[in-house]
């Protein structure tokens, strides 16, 4: 069952930019976009398992730091090479909070 957790304060992430967290067993990604929206995908970058959390994002999509994949922040797919897609968890802001579905 799905559960909400709170895993950063918004003010940790600079925008345009993510950090990584675990939650649930999980390593998380979160992004913060442009106008104070946050993002929440897979944190494992799905070529060599990079940290995607400390990957940028550029017109829409996030970068992964080691190798330059990309990935949509509105879906998690990747514009690299079809078939390499993250899963996009739900997130929100909730006060000073970061909250995410997992
Ligand atoms: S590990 Fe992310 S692009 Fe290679």
């Amino acid at each position: 069952m799905a559960e909400w957790v709170a895993v950063c304060r918004l003010d940790e992430i600079k925008e345009g930019r993510g950090v990584s967290r675990e939650a649930a067993g999980l390593r998380l990604a979160i992004f913060r976009e442009a106008g104070g929206g946050v993002v929440a995908l897979s944190g494992r970058c799905p070529h060599a398992n990079g940290p995607l959390g400390l990957g940028w994002i550029e017109e829409g999509e996030v970068v992964c730091p080691l190798h330059r994949w990309r990935f949509r922040l509105s879906d998690g797919r990747c514009t690299t090479v079809r078939g390499n897609s993250v899963h996009r968890f739900r997130a929100e802001v909730r006060g000073e909070e970061v909250w995410v579905q997992v």
